[in-house]
């Protein structure tokens, strides 16, 4: 079994009156990469200062290396390394004096290191200019070279693509990815690009109003919202067929979707009972992006619904 690095348990925390997170759990093992996800002020930032020990929480735990952050930041930032945006730099010095300036103070002297880390977020060719000059998307990508010098065993980023162009995205997509397979550094980002969360993450925890709303692994959330999705004439007759033969049917994009797929020889017997005609039955698995979509309507629309 894999070490677990993190782990957070029935965390709540509060500013001033308002909830920012309501019972949160999450479990990190060693090699993993994992995000939260969730709309605005959904808690994410804030779960990250609880682990960067910035704040304590309310309720529940916190706890990374077997340490509590708020009391022992010290020793946790020997084995862990966070980014938030934007990262704390100074205009008049240059990239690499800041990253020499920080390794000092982490007791890392290897010039090596440092290169690798400009190297890695490609800053080499401008390490040597004032970061006032830098636009917002380098000034990111020293914040992750910051992160990196000494490597780190656990990798937190606060939305780690904000400000960065496709192709640098894509380039950090294939830099994290490495960072895990050839250096065995886990990682832990928040992000709200579901495309490349996809793409990236072993799991992901959605949270929604501090609330954990969905977890899982990519593929278990797509294949979760799997359906069939059908359409035929007349829909509210069709409907009430699919309904009486235990195929609960729900409107859906100008058709009928249902849950389970009873087979598009069964579909088009039923229909043919009673005369009507079925123009298209497809399955569909959606992407993660239209699953979270979904469900935060669906939860939007509970949570209209419970105010009635
Ligand atoms: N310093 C603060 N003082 C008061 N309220 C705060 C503070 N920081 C965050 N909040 C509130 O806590 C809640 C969660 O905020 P948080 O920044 O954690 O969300 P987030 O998921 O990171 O959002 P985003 O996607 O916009 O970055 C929000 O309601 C926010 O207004
Ligand atoms: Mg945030």
């Amino acid at each position: 079994m894999p070490e677990t690095l993190l782990e957070v348990r029935a965390v709540h925390r509060r500013y001033g009156a308002r909830w920012a997170l309501r019972g949160v759990d999450l479990q990190l093992a060693a090699g993993e990469i994992v995000a939260l996800v969730g709309p605005n002020g959904s808690g994410k930032t804030t779960l990250l200062k609880l682990l960067a020990g910035f704040l304590a929480p309310h309720q529940g735990t916190v706890c990374l290396f077997g340490l509590d952050p708020a009391r022992q930041r010290a020793q946790v930032m020997q084995s862990a390394r966070f980014a938030f945006a934007p990262p704390p730099l100074y205009p008049a010095l240059t990239a690499r004096e800041h990253l020499r300036h920080l390794g000092r103070m982490a007791g890392c002297h290897s010039s090596q290191a440092l290169e690798e880390a400009l190297a890695t977020v490609g800053l080499t060719e401008r390490a040597d200019e004032a970061v006032a000059g830098f636009s917002f998307g380098m000034q990111q990508r020293l914040g992750l070279a910051l992160a990196l010098v000494p490597r780190p065993r656990l990798l937190v980023l606060d939305e780690p693509t904000d400000g960065l162009d496709p192709l640098a995205i894509l380039e950090l997509r294939a830099v994290l990815r490495r960072l895990r397979d050839e250096h065995g550094v886990s990682i832990l980002l928040s992000s709200h690009l579901l495309v490349e969360v996809d793409k990236l993450v072993d799991r992901l925890l959605v949270l929604h109003e501090g609330r954990p709303l969905l977890a899982g692994t990519p593929r278990e959330l797509r294949a979760e919202a799997a359906h069939v999705w059908l359409r035929a004439d007349p829909k509210p007759q069709v409907q009430q067929l699919l309904n009486a033969a235990g195929w609960s049917a729900e409107a859906s994009e100008g058709g009928l979707r249902l849950a389970q797929d009873p087979g598009l020889g069964a579909v088009q017997q039923l229909l043919a009972t009673q005369q009507l005609s079925l123009h298209e039955y497809c399955q569909r698995e959606p992407s993660l992006e239209q699953v979270l979509l979904s469900k935060l309507r669906r939860e939007r629309n509970r949570e209209a619904g419970d105010a009635l």
